[in-house]
């Protein structure tokens, strides 16, 4: 079987999902699309975003030894890409424990949690505690909306950064909060704008671009 030809179910079920959709939903469509996520998503979509996520932290992150959490860290893709450049302390995160067993086998991380970024409980890391936080393909939709930041500041240290994809087509819907809540922490003074750039995301299929976001935290 070619590359391809491999069945497209997991995107297939993702395109049912909405702002609405519960975690355990996503939970359940993750923990049976992990041994083919991989495939697909490179295949059938051309999906770069753990590349080009990796790459822009790369530019921000000179530290070598930072501590970095890939939070939706899925099967791992990103910390693949961020340990091809040389990161050696990092952590993932994700609601599916069968991502995360696909996630361990690259190799990549030093940590892996099974934990929920939409809440309403915290996540169960302490504050202050990354350099960075890398967030690919998981403020996307049906999926974690802008509320999940507080959580993120909370265990990011001060001047540490939070770096994140977003589709345009979310940004603008009001269902994810995140036409809210980016004006509201940075006029809060809680993070600052330090970049943002249109990325290449997937490269067939429907061909979409993404906003990579870098956000310096200020508390
Ligand atoms: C499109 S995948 C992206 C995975 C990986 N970052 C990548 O780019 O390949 C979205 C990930 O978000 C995770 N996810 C969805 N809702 C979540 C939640 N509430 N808390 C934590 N992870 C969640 C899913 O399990 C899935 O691994």
């Amino acid at each position: 079987m070619s590359e391809t030809d491999v069945p497209f179910v997991g995107h297939e079920r993702l395109s049912k999902i909405d702002a609405n959709s519960s975690p355990e939903t996503l939970r359940k469509i993750y923990d049976a699309w992990a041994r083919k996520y991989d495939a697909d998503t490179t295949g059938h979509l051309g999906y770069v975003g753990p590349v080009e996520g990796a790459r822009k932290l790369a530019e921000w992150v000179p530290d070598k030894k930072a501590k970095i959490l890939d939070a939706g860290a899925g099967t791992g893709m990103s910390g693949a890409a961020l340990h091809e450049w040389g990161y050696s302390n990092l952590d993932a995160l994700d609601i599916s424990a069968e991502m995360l067993v696909v996630a361990e086998e690259k190799g990549a991380y030093n940590h892996l949690f099974q934990d929920n970024m939409a809440g309403p409980e915290p996540l169960k890391l302490p504050s202050n505690d990354y350099d960075a936080i890398l967030v690919v393909g998981t403020f996307t939709k049906g999926h974690v909306h802008a509320d999940a930041l507080d959580e993120l500041i909370r265990v990011t240290k001060p001047n540490g950064l939070i770096v994140f994809t977003l589709r345009p087509d979310m940004c603008d819907d009001p269902a994810y909060g995140f036409t809210e809540k980016l004006p509201k922490i940075e006029a809060e003074k809680k993070v600052e704008l330090l970049s943002k750039t249109t990325e290449k995301y997937h490269l067939k299929h429907d061909k979409i671009n993404c906003y990579m976001y870098v956000y310096k935290v200020l508390k």
